[in-house]
Protein backbone atom coordinates (compact mmCIF):
# COMPACT_ATOMS: atom_id res chain seq x y z
CA UNK A 1 0.00 0.00 0.00
CA UNK A 2 1.28 3.42 -0.61
CA UNK A 3 1.05 6.01 1.91
CA UNK A 4 -1.62 7.65 -0.25
CA UNK A 5 -3.74 4.31 -0.22
CA UNK A 6 -2.99 4.38 3.85
CA UNK A 7 -4.16 8.15 4.04
CA UNK A 8 -7.55 7.26 2.24
CA UNK A 9 -8.04 4.52 5.26
CA UNK A 10 -7.78 7.16 7.25
CA UNK A 11 -9.90 9.59 5.70
CA UNK A 12 -12.12 6.50 5.53
CA UNK A 13 -12.24 5.18 8.68
CA UNK A 14 -10.67 6.91 11.69
CA UNK A 15 -12.13 9.67 13.62
CA UNK A 16 -10.17 12.49 12.38
CA UNK A 17 -8.28 13.56 15.86
CA UNK A 18 -5.57 13.94 14.29
CA UNK A 19 -3.65 16.48 11.62
CA UNK A 20 -1.23 13.86 9.80
CA UNK A 21 2.05 14.67 7.74
CA UNK A 22 2.32 12.47 4.15
CA UNK A 23 4.11 9.59 6.27
CA UNK A 24 3.64 6.24 6.78
CA UNK A 25 6.43 4.09 8.42
CA UNK A 26 6.69 0.43 8.63
CA UNK A 27 9.97 -0.12 10.09
CA UNK A 28 12.41 1.31 12.60
CA UNK A 29 16.22 0.35 14.11
CA UNK A 30 18.02 3.00 16.41
CA UNK A 31 17.81 6.28 15.08
CA UNK A 32 16.08 5.21 11.61
CA UNK A 33 12.85 4.72 10.61
CA UNK A 34 11.70 3.76 6.90
CA UNK A 35 8.26 4.59 5.37
CA UNK A 36 6.28 1.92 3.09
CA UNK A 37 8.05 3.10 0.00
CA UNK A 38 11.31 2.10 2.06
CA UNK A 39 12.57 5.63 1.97
CA UNK A 40 15.12 6.24 5.20
CA UNK A 41 14.33 8.61 7.89
CA UNK A 42 17.05 9.63 10.62
CA UNK A 43 14.48 10.18 14.09
CA UNK A 44 15.41 13.59 15.99
CA UNK A 45 11.40 13.23 17.25
CA UNK A 46 11.44 10.10 19.51
CA UNK A 47 7.89 10.38 19.19
CA UNK A 48 7.72 12.90 21.72
CA UNK A 49 10.00 10.76 23.74
CA UNK A 50 8.68 7.52 23.91
CA UNK A 51 11.63 6.12 21.67
CA UNK A 52 14.21 6.74 23.76
CA UNK A 53 16.37 3.79 23.11
CA UNK A 54 15.58 4.19 19.56
CA UNK A 55 13.34 2.17 17.78
CA UNK A 56 13.13 -1.83 18.44
CA UNK A 57 16.01 -1.74 20.96
CA UNK A 58 17.44 -5.48 20.59
CA UNK A 59 16.36 -5.52 24.45
CA UNK A 60 13.07 -4.50 24.38
CA UNK A 61 12.21 -6.66 21.64
CA UNK A 62 14.20 -9.66 22.95
CA UNK A 63 11.84 -9.11 26.55
CA UNK A 64 8.41 -8.81 24.62
CA UNK A 65 9.36 -11.78 22.64
CA UNK A 66 9.73 -13.70 25.95
CA UNK A 67 7.23 -12.71 27.41
CA UNK A 68 4.69 -13.12 24.66
CA UNK A 69 5.45 -16.81 25.20
CA UNK A 70 4.91 -16.83 29.12
CA UNK A 71 1.68 -14.80 30.00
CA UNK A 72 0.33 -11.80 28.41
CA UNK A 73 -1.88 -10.51 31.38
CA UNK A 74 -2.15 -10.98 34.91
CA UNK A 75 -5.16 -9.34 36.70
CA UNK A 76 -4.33 -6.80 39.35
CA UNK A 77 -5.96 -8.62 42.20
CA UNK A 78 -3.42 -11.07 41.98
CA UNK A 79 0.65 -10.59 42.56
CA UNK A 80 2.59 -10.65 39.06
CA UNK A 81 6.17 -11.13 39.75
CA UNK A 82 7.47 -8.07 36.82
CA UNK A 83 4.98 -5.53 38.19
CA UNK A 84 7.17 -6.16 41.67
CA UNK A 85 9.96 -5.86 40.15
CA UNK A 86 9.97 -2.71 38.28
CA UNK A 87 8.63 -0.99 41.39
CA UNK A 88 10.92 -1.79 42.97
CA UNK A 89 13.66 -0.53 39.86
CA UNK A 90 11.71 2.58 39.31
CA UNK A 91 12.08 3.33 43.49
CA UNK A 92 15.51 2.43 44.00
CA UNK A 93 16.44 4.56 40.71
CA UNK A 94 14.30 7.60 42.44
CA UNK A 95 13.62 8.54 45.43
CA UNK A 96 12.49 5.41 46.88
CA UNK A 97 8.73 5.53 46.47
CA UNK A 98 5.75 3.19 45.81
CA UNK A 99 4.41 3.14 42.08
CA UNK A 100 1.35 2.57 40.77
CA UNK A 101 1.00 2.10 37.61
CA UNK A 102 -1.19 2.88 34.43
CA UNK A 103 -0.57 3.13 30.41
CA UNK A 104 -0.67 6.76 29.65
CA UNK A 105 0.83 9.92 30.36
CA UNK A 106 -2.90 11.31 31.17
CA UNK A 107 -3.61 8.44 33.65
CA UNK A 108 -0.49 8.95 35.42
CA UNK A 109 -1.60 12.71 35.80
CA UNK A 110 -5.42 11.56 36.48
CA UNK A 111 -3.80 9.29 39.45
CA UNK A 112 -2.02 12.14 40.47
CA UNK A 113 -4.74 14.57 40.54
CA UNK A 114 -6.87 11.86 42.45
CA UNK A 115 -3.79 11.35 44.77
CA UNK A 116 -4.14 14.96 45.62
CA UNK A 117 -7.78 14.47 46.12
CA UNK A 118 -7.39 12.04 48.48
CA UNK A 119 -4.79 13.86 50.41
CA UNK A 120 -6.31 16.77 50.48
CA UNK A 121 -9.22 14.38 52.42
CA UNK A 122 -11.96 16.81 51.58
CA UNK A 123 -10.40 19.88 52.84
CA UNK A 124 -8.20 20.74 49.95
CA UNK A 125 -8.45 20.25 46.66
CA UNK A 126 -7.15 23.12 44.39
CA UNK A 127 -4.16 22.35 42.45
CA UNK A 128 -1.84 24.89 40.57
CA UNK A 129 -0.74 24.04 37.48
CA UNK A 130 2.01 26.23 34.99
CA UNK A 131 0.63 28.20 31.89
CA UNK A 132 1.80 26.37 28.78
CA UNK A 133 1.64 23.15 30.49
CA UNK A 134 0.76 19.61 28.85
CA UNK A 135 -0.67 16.85 31.00
CA UNK A 136 -2.44 14.89 28.39
CA UNK A 137 -6.28 15.22 27.20
CA UNK A 138 -8.35 12.90 29.42
CA UNK A 139 -11.06 15.70 31.25
CA UNK A 140 -8.97 16.61 34.20
CA UNK A 141 -5.73 16.18 32.95
CA UNK A 142 -6.38 18.72 29.93
CA UNK A 143 -7.94 21.34 33.31
CA UNK A 144 -4.73 20.67 34.24
CA UNK A 145 -3.34 21.50 30.70
CA UNK A 146 -2.96 25.67 31.52
CA UNK A 147 -3.64 26.52 27.43
CA UNK A 148 -6.87 27.60 26.51
CA UNK A 149 -6.77 25.89 22.94
CA UNK A 150 -7.17 22.51 24.65
CA UNK A 151 -9.93 23.29 26.88
CA UNK A 152 -12.39 25.30 23.65
CA UNK A 153 -15.34 22.87 23.13
CA UNK A 154 -14.78 21.05 26.41
CA UNK A 155 -16.29 23.43 28.76
CA UNK A 156 -17.55 22.93 31.77
CA UNK A 157 -13.94 21.46 32.80
CA UNK A 158 -13.19 20.23 36.04
CA UNK A 159 -12.44 22.74 38.48
CA UNK A 160 -10.37 24.03 41.21
CA UNK A 161 -7.54 24.42 38.77
CA UNK A 162 -5.79 27.85 38.92
CA UNK A 163 -3.03 28.60 36.64
CA UNK A 164 0.30 30.81 37.36
CA UNK A 165 2.90 31.64 34.96
CA UNK A 166 6.17 29.67 34.59
CA UNK A 167 8.82 30.31 36.61
CA UNK A 168 7.56 32.93 38.59
CA UNK A 169 7.26 32.24 42.45
CA UNK A 170 5.73 35.13 43.40
CA UNK A 171 2.60 34.27 40.95
CA UNK A 172 2.09 30.83 43.32
CA UNK A 173 2.28 32.91 46.36
CA UNK A 174 -0.05 34.99 45.34
CA UNK A 175 -2.75 32.65 43.95
CA UNK A 176 -2.39 29.71 47.01
CA UNK A 177 -5.20 28.83 48.91
CA UNK A 178 -5.97 27.09 52.30
CA UNK A 179 -7.46 24.67 49.58
CA UNK A 180 -4.36 24.02 47.76
CA UNK A 181 -3.58 20.87 48.08
CA UNK A 182 -0.68 20.39 45.13
CA UNK A 183 1.26 22.29 42.44
CA UNK A 184 2.20 20.47 39.09
CA UNK A 185 4.59 21.54 36.44
CA UNK A 186 6.84 20.27 34.02
CA UNK A 187 10.73 20.99 34.36
CA UNK A 188 10.77 21.36 31.22
CA UNK A 189 7.52 22.48 29.28
CA UNK A 190 7.84 19.81 25.92
CA UNK A 191 4.37 20.95 23.77
CA UNK A 192 4.83 24.49 25.90
CA UNK A 193 8.08 25.01 24.19
CA UNK A 194 10.99 23.28 25.23
CA UNK A 195 10.52 25.92 28.92
CA UNK A 196 12.78 25.00 31.50
CA UNK A 197 12.63 25.54 34.89
CA UNK A 198 14.78 27.75 37.07
CA UNK A 199 17.07 26.04 40.00
CA UNK A 200 16.12 28.69 41.75
CA UNK A 201 12.39 28.81 41.08
CA UNK A 202 12.00 24.70 42.24
CA UNK A 203 14.46 24.85 45.71
CA UNK A 204 11.86 27.93 46.30
CA UNK A 205 8.85 26.07 45.52
CA UNK A 206 9.95 22.76 47.24
CA UNK A 207 10.20 24.97 50.38
CA UNK A 208 7.42 26.47 49.73
CA UNK A 209 5.58 22.54 49.76
CA UNK A 210 7.21 21.32 52.45
CA UNK A 211 5.55 24.67 55.08
CA UNK A 212 2.53 24.61 53.64
CA UNK A 213 2.21 20.43 53.50
CA UNK A 214 1.24 21.04 49.78
CA UNK A 215 2.18 18.05 47.13
CA UNK A 216 4.76 18.81 44.64
CA UNK A 217 4.15 16.93 41.78
CA UNK A 218 6.49 16.75 38.51
CA UNK A 219 5.31 15.50 35.39
CA UNK A 220 8.37 13.86 33.59
CA UNK A 221 5.99 12.32 31.47
CA UNK A 222 8.34 13.72 28.54
CA UNK A 223 11.66 14.42 30.23
CA UNK A 224 12.13 10.98 32.22
CA UNK A 225 13.79 7.76 30.99
CA UNK A 226 17.25 9.59 30.25
CA UNK A 227 16.00 12.25 28.04
CA UNK A 228 17.70 15.38 29.65
CA UNK A 229 21.03 12.65 30.57
CA UNK A 230 19.80 12.14 33.76
CA UNK A 231 17.09 8.99 34.44
CA UNK A 232 14.85 11.48 35.78
CA UNK A 233 14.99 15.45 34.57
CA UNK A 234 14.54 16.35 38.63
CA UNK A 235 17.96 14.71 39.62
CA UNK A 236 19.50 17.84 37.46
CA UNK A 237 18.23 20.22 40.73
CA UNK A 238 18.94 19.19 44.27
CA UNK A 239 15.19 18.46 45.25
CA UNK A 240 13.00 15.76 45.40
CA UNK A 241 8.69 15.67 44.58
CA UNK A 242 6.10 14.32 46.34
CA UNK A 243 4.51 12.90 43.30
CA UNK A 244 6.82 11.85 40.14
CA UNK A 245 4.95 10.77 36.88
CA UNK A 246 6.25 8.73 34.07
CA UNK A 247 5.36 7.12 30.32
CA UNK A 248 6.51 7.55 27.18
CA UNK A 249 10.00 6.42 27.24
CA UNK A 250 9.37 4.51 30.11
CA UNK A 251 8.29 1.72 27.80
CA UNK A 252 10.70 1.48 24.94
CA UNK A 253 7.64 1.90 22.83
CA UNK A 254 4.73 -0.06 24.40
CA UNK A 255 1.97 1.48 26.10
CA UNK A 256 2.49 2.25 30.49
CA UNK A 257 2.52 4.95 32.58
CA UNK A 258 3.31 5.38 35.92
CA UNK A 259 2.94 7.62 39.27
CA UNK A 260 5.73 7.06 42.05
CA UNK A 261 4.84 8.75 45.25
CA UNK A 262 6.86 9.14 48.22
CA UNK A 263 6.42 5.89 50.78
CA UNK A 264 5.49 8.01 53.82
CA UNK A 265 2.53 8.98 51.36
CA UNK A 266 1.81 5.96 49.67
CA UNK A 267 -1.16 4.95 52.23
CA UNK A 268 -2.92 7.76 50.97
CA UNK A 269 -4.64 5.57 48.70
CA UNK A 270 -6.02 2.26 50.16
CA UNK A 271 -7.39 -0.79 48.02
CA UNK A 272 -10.15 -0.01 45.30
CA UNK A 273 -9.52 3.95 45.95
CA UNK A 274 -7.87 3.71 42.31
CA UNK A 275 -7.29 1.39 39.68
CA UNK A 276 -6.47 0.47 35.91
CA UNK A 277 -7.35 -3.10 34.58
CA UNK A 278 -4.07 -3.04 31.96
CA UNK A 279 -1.87 -0.83 34.32
CA UNK A 280 1.79 -2.90 35.04
CA UNK A 281 0.85 -5.72 32.69
CA UNK A 282 3.29 -8.43 32.60
CA UNK A 283 3.97 -7.33 29.08
CA UNK A 284 5.11 -4.03 29.65
CA UNK A 285 6.92 -4.30 32.99
CA UNK A 286 9.04 -6.83 30.91
CA UNK A 287 9.55 -4.56 28.44
CA UNK A 288 9.87 -1.44 30.71
CA UNK A 289 12.87 -3.71 33.07
CA UNK A 290 14.52 -4.01 29.83
CA UNK A 291 14.51 0.07 29.31
CA UNK A 292 16.18 0.12 32.69
CA UNK A 293 18.79 -2.41 32.08
CA UNK A 294 19.34 -1.17 28.93
CA UNK A 295 20.09 2.47 29.88
CA UNK A 296 22.78 0.68 32.74
CA UNK A 297 23.99 -1.37 30.40
CA UNK A 298 24.88 0.79 27.40
CA UNK A 299 25.43 3.99 29.74
CA UNK A 300 23.29 5.75 27.83
CA UNK A 301 22.89 8.61 30.53
CA UNK A 302 26.18 9.81 29.94
CA UNK A 303 26.26 8.89 26.30
CA UNK A 304 23.21 11.06 25.96
CA UNK A 305 24.70 13.85 27.25
CA UNK A 306 27.86 14.03 25.71
CA UNK A 307 25.83 13.65 22.46
CA UNK A 308 23.30 16.34 24.09
CA UNK A 309 26.68 18.29 24.24
CA UNK A 310 27.58 17.48 20.47
CA UNK A 311 24.17 18.65 19.60
CA UNK A 312 23.97 21.86 21.35
CA UNK A 313 27.40 23.33 19.95
CA UNK A 314 25.54 22.25 16.19
CA UNK A 315 22.63 23.97 17.04
CA UNK A 316 24.67 27.15 18.39
CA UNK A 317 26.36 27.17 15.21
CA UNK A 318 23.06 26.90 13.12
CA UNK A 319 21.70 30.14 15.37
CA UNK A 320 25.12 31.84 14.40
CA UNK A 321 23.91 31.39 11.07
CA UNK A 322 20.53 31.79 10.82
CA UNK A 323 19.29 35.31 11.67
CA UNK A 324 15.66 33.88 11.99
CA UNK A 325 16.32 31.95 15.11
CA UNK A 326 15.53 33.74 18.20
CA UNK A 327 16.92 31.34 20.86
CA UNK A 328 17.84 27.96 21.34
CA UNK A 329 17.40 25.84 24.79
CA UNK A 330 17.33 22.78 26.37
CA UNK A 331 19.14 20.18 28.17
CA UNK A 332 20.57 16.49 26.83
CA UNK A 333 18.72 15.57 24.56
CA UNK A 334 15.62 17.77 24.59
CA UNK A 335 16.21 20.89 22.27
CA UNK A 336 13.92 23.63 21.01
CA UNK A 337 15.04 26.03 18.59
CA UNK A 338 12.95 29.06 18.99
CA UNK A 339 11.79 30.94 15.53
CA UNK A 340 10.41 34.31 14.32
CA UNK A 341 9.17 32.79 11.82
CA UNK A 342 6.72 29.99 11.48
CA UNK A 343 8.35 26.29 12.02
CA UNK A 344 5.55 23.78 9.85
CA UNK A 345 7.11 24.21 6.51
CA UNK A 346 10.85 23.63 8.05
CA UNK A 347 9.51 20.23 9.63
CA UNK A 348 7.82 19.59 6.15
CA UNK A 349 10.80 20.08 4.12
CA UNK A 350 13.03 18.68 6.32
CA UNK A 351 10.48 15.23 6.33
CA UNK A 352 10.98 15.52 2.65
CA UNK A 353 14.54 15.06 2.89
CA UNK A 354 14.59 12.39 5.57
CA UNK A 355 14.66 13.81 8.54
CA UNK A 356 12.38 13.37 11.40
CA UNK A 357 11.42 16.55 13.74
CA UNK A 358 8.45 18.50 15.50
CA UNK A 359 7.41 21.86 15.80
CA UNK A 360 5.41 23.07 18.67
CA UNK A 361 3.70 26.54 19.89
CA UNK A 362 4.05 27.33 15.82
CA UNK A 363 7.95 28.79 15.94
CA UNK A 364 9.67 26.55 18.30
CA UNK A 365 11.22 22.96 16.68
CA UNK A 366 11.62 20.22 18.83
CA UNK A 367 14.68 17.96 18.41
CA UNK A 368 14.75 14.91 20.43
CA UNK A 369 16.60 12.65 19.18
CA UNK A 370 16.93 8.92 20.91
CA UNK A 371 20.14 8.45 23.02
CA UNK A 372 21.30 5.76 21.29
CA UNK A 373 22.30 8.78 18.15
CA UNK A 374 25.99 8.65 17.28
CA UNK A 375 27.63 11.91 16.42
CA UNK A 376 27.54 10.92 12.72
CA UNK A 377 24.08 11.04 12.70
CA UNK A 378 24.12 14.20 14.66
CA UNK A 379 25.87 15.66 11.82
CA UNK A 380 23.86 14.08 9.03
CA UNK A 381 20.58 15.64 10.79
CA UNK A 382 21.59 18.77 11.50
CA UNK A 383 23.21 19.09 7.91
CA UNK A 384 19.55 18.60 6.72
CA UNK A 385 17.90 21.06 9.03
CA UNK A 386 20.90 23.62 7.93
CA UNK A 387 19.89 23.01 4.07
CA UNK A 388 16.24 23.38 4.70
CA UNK A 389 16.80 26.70 7.25
CA UNK A 390 19.08 28.29 4.46
CA UNK A 391 16.14 27.49 1.74
CA UNK A 392 13.73 29.17 3.91
CA UNK A 393 14.93 32.65 4.54
CA UNK A 394 14.43 33.00 0.80
CA UNK A 395 11.17 32.12 1.09
C1 LIG B 1 4.49 16.32 30.00
C2 LIG B 1 3.39 15.47 29.48
N1 LIG B 1 2.45 15.00 30.30
C3 LIG B 1 1.45 14.24 29.87
C4 LIG B 1 1.32 13.90 28.55
C5 LIG B 1 0.20 13.03 28.09
O1 LIG B 1 0.67 11.76 27.78
P1 LIG B 1 -0.21 10.72 26.95
O2 LIG B 1 -0.35 11.24 25.57
O3 LIG B 1 0.56 9.43 27.05
O4 LIG B 1 -1.54 10.62 27.64
C6 LIG B 1 2.27 14.37 27.64
C7 LIG B 1 2.15 14.05 26.20
O5 LIG B 1 2.70 14.68 25.33
C8 LIG B 1 3.33 15.17 28.10
O6 LIG B 1 4.26 15.65 27.29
Amino acid sequence: MTTNEISKLYEKYLIPTYSHLPLALVKGKGAKVWDVHQKEYLDFFSGWGVSNLGHCHPAVVNALKYQTRKILHIPNNYYGLLQGKLAREISKSSFGGKVFFCNSGAEANEAAIKFARKYGMGKRWEIISMEKSFHGRTLAALALTAQKKYHLGYQPLPNSFKYVPFNDFMAIKEIVSEKTVGIVLELIQGEGGINIADKGYISKLRAFCDKKDILLIFDEVQTGIGRTGKLFCYQHYEVEPDVLLLAKGLGGGVPIGAMVVKKELANTFSPSAHASTFGGNPLVCKASLAVFKAIKKGKLLKKATEMGDYLKTKLENLKKKHSFIKQIRGKGLMWGIELTIAGAKTVETCLNKGLLINCTQEKILRIMPPLVISKKEIDKGIGILDKVLSVSVQI
